[in-house]
């Protein structure tokens, strides 16, 4: 019994017990959670909540349900049913673990998915670069969250559209315009930028922000540019483009770089140019648009507390919000999405709730059907990062270092390895990505060195290790994973293996009595909890819930290795199931590191 239907099962016996004791519990809402495994695997407070609209000692009302449920729980889901502090406690029998053992070896790479999502549609953007811009350590955040959340959700049953919304339009672009051509109007060659564009035009960028802080005229000179380039300006169109093709190539190369997923769309802003018209004429049909003292057009949000959603500007440029209005209302009507999920860092909270906001006053659902999934920004220990100011890291920068520490540490540890600079990138990267994944989204980073490039405790390479250690095991004792698969384990409650004619090349007549340790069954109890999690990550996408548990798992599999001999274990019998049960860990630490965008390697 998985761990859903466990739930649903303790719901269907705690009615019946209710029934059965003659209580009436219409009106409690029974609640399941999981406890601190020391606990047991579920509890729910329902007895304490019903002992309280009775004005009855809840210890006493939680014994009686104890008591009652141990009586119905005829399958031997549970090993134990007790009451603590009103609370009712529910250990998972050995049966249960077991059989949620050969489910994993059965269901391999499966285990874990869903069918929860029904196909509905997840529309999720994020890695949206900005055109000209190198991308720095901090920009990594929204593509590693956005990746993952997407694996997750398609393990879970959902249709997935990605997409990237490039920042692709905007003033910025007229700054530059004007940037390169006061660069050429001063004798400069194009042909310097090209030798590295992204960097060159960033740093022509730069310059002239630095310059505008001094001249804030000059700025005036850029929004010009943006007006004739929206306009359609032959010279600054084609400036544009070149920006954006060097830019498109250079996004794509760090994007497989990082093994993220290619994107189903590539939507910069700029595609949304010709739909905001429509925007603006829908919101001014009804009424909803004021025209402000400088000419700007805006919807006014005062009344909530969200002060004046700009639309268009006094000279006429058009705005972020807009081209974000456009993009909801293109997106609603070309994949007719279940939800559509922003990641983004937090500095945008109030942008997305104007837009949501604006999108409500027009008609639309957004309010339910969208949601800004935010992360707390990188910063360095010496403040935000400001590529203006200097202050930054750039993420090539990163990754180059990180591959260079993880070679070293392979030609340290396993130099005979074959493949190191390969197997090199994929512990750099699981460095890399883990070091964002594992931090709760909400809370901000501060990039250090020596966190971000770290390979032990509780980072992605040392569950890569956990699963290379179990292969070497498997190697060493001739049994190759797929060979166990197949012989599913049936152990019945009582600690008395039944074995199936043959576990693990045991004939069935030599199946002794198994009785498992407290790391054998804690390793298995964690295992049972997998799905949960992953249901969990799909409703709150955190995915830092599944580092903690993929690093929990791993540290119980290290414990359990520690204590009980697999290799050296005499008993067959015994031995077959720590091979299975390590087998088991392996398919699920792989399993839970392909959803964070990790690969395992069988060996480092
Ligand atoms: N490119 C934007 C920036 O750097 C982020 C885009 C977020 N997505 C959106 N639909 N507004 O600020």
């Amino acid at each position: 019994m998985d761990s859903e239907t466990s739930q649903k099962y303790i719901l269907d016996i705690f009615s019946e017990a209710a029934e059965n004791l003659g209580f009436n519990v219409q009106n409690v809402r029974t609640e399941i959670i999981q406890p601190d495994l020391n606990f047991g695997d579920f509890a729910t407070n329902a007895a304490l909540v019903l002992a309280k609209q009775l004005k009855r000692n809840p210890q006493e009302v939680a014994v009686q349900f104890a008591d009652e449920l141990k009586n119905l729980d005829q399958q031997e889901v549970f090993s134990e049913i007790y009451a603590a502090a009103g609370f009712i406690n529910f250990r998972l029998s050995q049966k249960t673990l077991l059989a949620n053992l050969s489910r994993i070896l059965l269901e391999k790479d499966g285990f874990g998915s869903s069918q929860r999502g029904n196909g509905k549609t997840m529309v999720v953007e994020y890695f949206q670069n900005n055109v000209a811009k190198p991308p720095h350590v901090g920009h990594l955040r929204s593509a590693v969250i956005g990746d993952s959340i997407l694996r997750v959700l398609k393990s879970q049953g959902y249709k997935t559209i990605s997409d990237t919304h490039i920042g692709d339009w905007g003033v910025q672009f007229g700054i530059l315009i004007f940037a390169f051509k006061e660069f050429l109007k001063n004798g400069g060659k194009r042909e310097n930028i090209e030798k590295d564009p992204i960097v060159e035009l960033n740093k022509l960028y730069v310059e002239m922000s630095n310059n505008i802080e001094q001249d804030p005229s000059l700025r005036d000179k850029g929004k010009e540019e943006f007006v004739s380039l929206e306009k359609g300006d032959t010279e600054n169109r084609e400036l544009w483009q070149w920006f954006v093709k060097e830019s498109l190539e250079d996004f794509d190369k760090y994007r497989s770089w990082l093994d993220v997923l290619p994107f189903n769309h590539n939507l910069g802003e700029s595609f949304y140019e010709d739909k905001m018209p429509a925007v603006l004429e829908g919101l001014n049909a009804k009424g909803l648009i004021t025209t402000g003292e400088t000419g700007e057009s805006y919807v006014d949000l005062e009344s909530f507390g969200l002060g004046r959603a700009i639309l268009v500007k006094s000279d006429g440029g058009t705005t972020y919000l807009l081209r974000d209005l456009a993009t909801y209302i293109f997106r609603k009507g070309e994949f007719d999405f279940y939800k559509n999920i922003y990641v983004v860092d937090n500095r945008q909270s109030h942008h997305f709730k104007q837009m949501f906001k604006v999108m409500e006053l027009f008609g639309y659902k957004a309010a339910q059907d969208s949601l800004h999934v935010d992360f707390g920004f990188m910063s360095l220990p010496e403040g935000a990062i400001s590529t203006r100011k200097g202050t930054t890291v750039n993420l090539k920068a990163w990754i180059e270092e990180a591959n260079k520490e993880a070679l070293e540490i392979i030609n340290e540890k396993n130099p005979e390895l074959e493949n190191k600079e390969a197997i090199a990138k994929l512990v750099a990267l699981a460095a890399i990505k883990y070091f964002d994944l594992s931090h709760n989204r909400k809370t901000e980073i501060t990039f250090t060195w020596e966190n971000a490039l770290s390979f032990e405790g509780n980072t992605g390479p040392y569950m890569q290790y956990a699963h290379a250690r179990i292969f070497g095991i498997l190697r060493k004792s001739n049994t190759t994973p797929s060979r166990l698969v197949g012989t599913p384990l049936l152990f019945k409650e009582g600690r008395t293996a039944v074995s199936p004619p043959n576990i693990g090349g045991v004939p069935a007549d030599k199946a002794g009595e198994v009785v498992l340790n407290q790391n054998e069954l804690f390793v298995l109890r964690k295992l049972y909890q997998f799905p949960q999690v992953l249901k969990q990550v799909s409703q709150d996408f955190l995915p830092n819930l599944l580092c903690n548990y993929l690093f929990e798992l791993s540290q119980a599999f290290n414990s359990f290795y520690e204590s009980s001999p697999v290799l050296q274990e005499k008993d067959p019998q015994l031995q077959s199931f720590r091979l299975n049960l390590i087998t088991a860990t392996a398919q699920v630490i792989k399993n839970g590191l392909y959803l964070l965008g990790i690969e395992a390697p069988e060996e480092m």
